[in-house]
């Protein structure tokens, strides 16, 4: 057990509004794990904050005719404030344009030169002569030779995924000036990254690193390690840590020609996790040292897949570098969230924005935050629907939970005048979590209490869902325990019935109130004045509580007065979803009047049927649903990419032919089809063990066949 924990949520580019997607990924994880960790009672520092540098920043800019100053001081505003009101509670939001950022990233730049961890090096590089300025990746845009889309970034095309470098890309232009780039020499710094791989790849696969066993390698997500080894398996190169720009964290001065150099973003964005801990260690008059340098410190990188190598490969390579840093003990890293069938798109606007969000559902932001935490993302991609918004927050929480919440305190202000009533422990009834069952009080306190733990353990985990799933598995045991019981009817008849079953439900709500918290913040807190308890204060609560039930004691002692009972939950009406649905398509339909249209397609001539077969021929085959966590190029194969596909039951290496049509980092973690049952064959060496299941269209592109996001691996297909 460590000591203390620092946590850290990916800081966001302040160039744009929040989605559910960027809360999935990362900010609800974290808060979650965060939340639950103060109430048990832990030392535990949660630092985020806007990245307010990089092309992100100087690109949005330009879109809005504004300066890049402007442009972060908005969105850091906007980001900031929308957390906060969907209740991510960050222990400090912090910005990487204050002076503490840039003197602290500064710092770490010497050191690192100072550690022999660079070298200077001159390359040529894309130059606008007519903006005279070198360009950033970002700024050069051209056609993608993978894809073949003619507006290709230089660091990614947006249309495949492909992540690019500028000098791939075909016709490259400048995004400035519109006009073609030249090469210029220029020069840089490199991390010295070739240096690090060894050790990097031990720490990743064995948790060891200098000898020393820093984390059970079984606990990080298989996605995570897979995206990792794929690129440790490509070999890591140098990577240059500076750019030729004039908005970020200057080279220190006194350093030759440092002139016009700024730091680049993703040196200095996860430094600024550690200028947010200094800046609240500040605030508090306290060490920020500890948090960051000390071994019985558990640090932990929440993020989402699109960062998977910066937390894992990168920063920790420059942790490593400096020297007085310790290395994150995990880095839970969720996949991506779609959005109504299509993949989350802010240039598309098809996102769910949370600011509007919360202006346009004012009160229901736990509604929000029920939903994204069941289609949390954990291990595959999943699916927001306002369907499913709808039917599991009427159903689940408002049928399940604030029924079950509502009925207790209206019985007991029925039959008690609100008062929790005295009992007589050794009366018995039936369990709400097995009709058959005789109980007693102590006894469904201790079950109570291994629910709770079982909760925690998932929590600890990063399983989410399921410990909200065993959250919610409680509730429905408490109305089960009314269901069995039928306190209503036999008021008269069995008072004693009557006080235990009540006096136990108000038990299961107070234990609510606390175990919700992480989740459902806003509601624990009702849930907390309806019983008249002390607001919580995510200090210990959960602890108490917990060692409370331990010793078979009541959380509510007999003759507490609670208060008046209400609905903590609310229908979602027809409309308010209509209204959702409705605003989405109007987005996909401005965004069909703006596209440029599709080229019309020429008459396609169709592949002839094959030959019949029986339906016996085809129950043969046997396919399965899988997972893609490593992929990489195999030398001197210019079409083929190895690939580990995880089937559910085992996984498999498969050697598939799609080199020319996906680069291997852009298909990580994505669903596919396995023919499970061929032949192993054995291609360039490597036993291929199935084969992946691929539509291809006239002219020999290739798709991906996938089952709908988030299904589980290893199941049939038929
Ligand atoms: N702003 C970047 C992103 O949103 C990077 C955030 S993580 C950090 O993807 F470590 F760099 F802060
Ligand atoms: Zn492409």
């Amino acid at each position: 057990m460590k000591k203390r924990y620092l946590v850290t949520a990916a800081l966001p580019y302040a160039n744009g509004p929040l989605h559910i997607g960027h809360l999935a990924g990362a900010y609800l994880p974290a808060d979650i794990y965060v939340r639950y960790l103060r109430l048990m009672g832990k030392d535990v520092v949660f630092v985020c904050g806007s990245d307010e540098h990089g092309a992100a920043i100087t690109v949005r800019a330009r879109k809005e005719g504004v300066t890049p100053r402007e442009i972060v001081d908005k969105y850091h505003t906007m980001i900031r404030d929308t957390f906060q009101k969907i209740g991510i509670d960050f222990d400090i939001y912090h910005r990487t344009s204050e002076p503490l950022h840039h003197a602290t990233s500064q710092d770490f730049f010497r050191k690192l030169l100072e550690n022999g961890q660079f070298e200077e090096k001159e390359s040529d590089q894309y130059y606008d002569e007519t903006a005279n300025q070198f360009l950033a990746d970002r700024y050069i845009i051209g056609t993608c030779p993978v894809c073949s889309n003619p507006d290709a970034y230089g660091d990614q095309c947006e249309k495949c995924g492909s992540t690019l470098s500028p000098t791939q890309l075909i016709n490259p232009r400048s995004t400035l000036s519109g006009s073609a780039p030249v090469m210029k020499p220029t020069t840089h710094w490199y991390l010295k990254l070739d240096e690090h791989e060894n050790w990097l790849r031990e720490w990743i696969n064995t948790g060891r690193a200098d000898g020393i066993q820093l984390h059970d390698p079984a606990e990080w997500k298989n996605h995570v390690v897979g995206q990792c080894n794929s690129w440790l398996d490509q070999g890591l190169q140098p990577r240059a840590m500076t750019r030729d720009l004039d908005w970020g964290v200057d080279v220190p001065h006194e350093i030759p020609h440092s002139a016009g150099k700024k730091l680049y973003v993703w040196l200095d964005a996860p430094i600024g996790y550690i200028s947010a801990t200094k800046q609240w260690a500040l605030d508090r008059g306290v060490d920020w040292e500890p948090y960051w340098k000390s071994d019985d410190t558990a640090l932990i990188h929440f993020i989402g897949k699109d960062n998977i190598v910066f937390h894992c490969l990168i920063f920790p390579a420059i942790l490593k570098a400096h020297g007085d840093f310790i290395l994150p003990v995990n880095v839970p890293a969720n996949q991506f969230l779609n959005l109504e069938g299509n993949k989350l798109s802010t240039s598309r606007n098809w996102a769910v924005w949370v600011h509007e969000y919360v202006a346009e559902l004012p009160g229901r932001e736990d509604e929000l935050r029920y939903n994204m935490i069941k289609n949390m993302p954990e291990q595959r991609d999943s699916e927001f629907t306002w369907k499913g918004f709808q039917e599991s927050t009427n159903a689940e929480l408002v049928g399940n939970l604030a029924g079950f919440v509502h009925r207790v305190l209206v019985l007991t202000h029925k039959n008690y005048t609100g008062v929790v009533p005295a009992i007589d422990i050794s009366r018995e009834f039936k369990s709400g979590w097995d009709a058959d069952q005789v109980s007693t009080f102590d006894q469904e306190l201790l079950r109570l209490h291994l629910k709770l733990e079982e909760m925690g353990r998932e929590i600890e985990h990063f399983n989410f869902r399921e410990a909200l799933r065993i959250l919610m598995e409680i509730s429905s045991a408490g109305n089960a325990l009314l269901q069995f019981n039928e306190p209503w009817k036999i008021a008269g008849d069995d008072p004693e019935l009557v006080k235990v079953v009540l006096n136990l439900g108000l038990q299961y709500v107070a234990a609510l109130s606390a175990a919700l918290r992480p989740f459902l913040p806003f509601a624990a807190d009702r849930i907390r004045g309806l019983l008249n308890l002390p607001a919580l204060t995510d200090d210990r609560e959960l602890l108490d509580t917990l060692n409370e039930l331990a010793e078979g004691n009541p959380i509510l002692q007999p003759n507490h007065a609670l208060n008046a009972a209400e609905h903590l939950f609310t229908r979602v009406p027809d409309e308010v979803i209509a209204a959702q649905i409705q605003k989405l398509k109007s987005a996909e339909q401005a965004n069909q009047q703006t596209a440029p249209a599709e080229p019309t397609e020429e008459k396609m001539t169709y592949a002839p049927v094959k030959e019949s077969i029986e339906f016996d021929d085809f129950a043969q085959l046997d396919i399965r649903t899988g997972t893609i966590l490593e992929a990489s190029k195999i030398e001197k194969a210019d079409k083929l990419l190895k690939l580990t596909v995880d089937l559910g039951f085992e996984q498999r290496t498969i050697v598939s032919g799609i080199a020319q049509h996906f680069l291997p980092e852009a298909i990580i973690g994505r669903q596919v089809i396995v023919l499970a049952n061929l032949a192993p064959r054995t291609m360039r060496g490597i036993e291929s063990q199935g084969m992946i299941l691929m539509a291809e269209d006239a002219e020999g592109k290739l798709s991906f066949v996938s089952p709908e996001a988030g299904w589980p691996n290893g199941w049939g297909v038929k």
